[in-house]
């Protein structure tokens, strides 16, 4: 089979659109504050300003099977618990699967947040 040079070329840009927020390159002092609020330091859009936000992580993450998934208000924290921090941005939890039981789930948060002009959004 043959693929076009032209498919090819329309398919990448929206690959690299959709994969990999990466909101940790414009951000610093990253923590959780609370159990499931990240804060951190990020700059604005022109690069010049830094202020401090915060992001409730159950607006952004769910538990699919006893795995971390980037999802819009998928409260993963009724189902995982003991959540740290990593490196930044890796989010480590003990999450249950369908068969009830416990186990490590983990997450690159750079796959999920934004840094939207200084503002963390999901
Ligand atoms: C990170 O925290 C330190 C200590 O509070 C502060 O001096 C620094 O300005 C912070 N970084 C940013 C980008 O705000």
């Amino acid at each position: 089979m043959k693929f076009s040079s032209t498919s090819l070329l329309l398919i990448l840009p929206m690959s690299t659109h959709v994969l990999g927020q990466n909101f940790a390159d414009l951000c610093d002092n990253i923590s959780l504050i609370e159990p499931y609020t990240l804060q951190a330091d990020c700059l604005d859009g022109d690069g010049t300003h830094v202020q401090t936000s915060t992001i409730d992580l159950y607006a952004c993450l769910g538990n699919a099977n006893g795995m971390l998934k980037c999802l819009a208000n998928g409260h993963f924290g009724e189902s995982c618990r003991d959540c740290v921090l990593q490196d930044d941005t890796i989010f480590v939890c003990q999450c249950r699967n369908g068969h009830q039981q416990v186990a490590r789930a983990f997450i690159d948060l750079n796959s999920c947040l934004n840094n939207g002009n200084g503002k963390l959004y999901c």
